[in-house]
């Protein structure tokens, strides 16, 4: 069967309407190339209301590079990077943390439900003081986690703590951080630079823009020359207007938290249905826009011979990840709970 929508990565979405206006406003006769332009300014400057602090603000064309530039911007060669074990710039960035940083090292935290424990930050800083292995400098935390999970202020601010305490910089992965913000319901300000975040990854795709992240730095000293490391790394766009316009769009009217708040209860629905099925297991609490669940071996081909695309094991061995969008429906979730419940038995 031909769907139209799937579970398998809420990039598969589109463009949500408030994205594609504002793009569209953009395309008006010509303007300024490299962000010397006005919508570029203007969705700083919104960026910037938002987080309710005077941030230094770029637009790169995707996360990878967003957490590889921002982590080389706070990196030197001989540093390292701590993150969970289950991190995407650990598993997913092919090493462009790595080489975006000219070597510094990724050192591996763990923790329950894609959360870094905190307990783990000293034992891995005083692992080694000796000049033979690389010194830790940052402290990498995604939210949402890749498993769907959300760090309370709480949770974030002891992470903060400690990580000052053991003179670690600390970079958020925030692709889904919309997600995260509509589900914890506090401001940005707060789950960022007031609990001690100095730079953000804001993502923009997963919450319906075409594609491209916000770098928000909330020391502006740390950006210094990021502009320079945009360009080398191939992420400064010529046609800027068409990565920065769409913020405009998502961020007027809480357009991108109502997605995102969309998203997270498409997932809680999901959730709830795949509880009622005999033989399914939800692996992870389900806070932001995605659900883990181990399914009955059987029922995956069978779903995906009914046309679902997800991915088992993928972020985590035996579990499948099923993700919602902006535009996920109802009926998709009921729809896809019907057939695994069929399937099931
Ligand atoms: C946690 C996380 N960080 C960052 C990204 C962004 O990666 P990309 O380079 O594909 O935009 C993703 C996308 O899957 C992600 O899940």
């Amino acid at each position: 069967m031909k769907r139209t929508r799937h579970f398998a990565s809420d990039n598969y979405s589109g463009i949500c309407p408030e994205a594609w206006a504002a793009m569209a406003e953009a395309n008006a006769g010509h303007e300024v190339s490299y962000g010397d332009d006005l919508f570029t300014q203007r969705a700083a400057d919104r960026i910037r209301e938002i987080f309710e602090t005077d941030c230094e603000v770029f637009f790169v064309f995707n996360g990878t590079s967003a957490n590889s530039l921002s982590l080389a911007s706070l990196c030197q060669s001989y540093n390292s990077v701590l993150c969970h074990e289950l991190a995407h710039v650990e598993t997913s960035e092919c090493g462009a943390p790595e080489f975006f940083a000219n070597g510094s090292k990724i050192l591996l935290l763990g923790g329950a439900n894609g959360k870094i424990d905190p307990a783990e930050i000293e034992p891995a800083v005083k692992k080694r003081t000796d000049i033979h292995y690389p010194k830790p400098r940052a402290l990498s935390l995604t939210q949402a986690t890749e498993v769907g999970t959300v760090y309370s202020l709480a949770e974030l601010q002891a992470l903060t703590e400690t990580a000052r305490r053991h003179g670690l910089r600390v970079q958020m992965d925030g692709a889904r951080f919309a997600n995260a913000v509509a589900s914890l319901g506090a401001a940005p300000a707060e789950l960022t630079w007031r609990a001690g975040v100095d730079v953000l990854c804001f993502g923009g795709s997963k919450n319906g823009i075409a594609l491209g992240e916000a770098v928000v730095f909330f020391d502006r000293e740390l950006a210094r020359d990021f502009d320079y490391r945009c360009k080398q790394g191939g992420q400064l766009a010529s046609k800027m207007r068409f990565l920065s316009a769409p913020w405009l769009g998502m961020l007027k009217d809480g357009a991108w938290l109502r997605h995102a708040g969309h998203a997270n209860a498409m997932a809680a629905r999901l959730a709830a249905g795949l509880q009622s099925i005999a033989g399914v297991k939800i692996s992870h609490p389900v806070q932001s826009n995605g659900v883990f669940a181990q399914l009955p071996k059987v029922a995956e081909a069978q779903l995906h011979a009914r046309g679902w695309h997800f991915y088992t094991g993928v972020i985590t061995p035996d579990e499948s990840r099923l993700m919602c969008s902006w535009d996920t429906t109802p009926e998709d979730v009921d729809a896809f709970v019907a057939d695994l419940r069929e399937i099931a038995g």
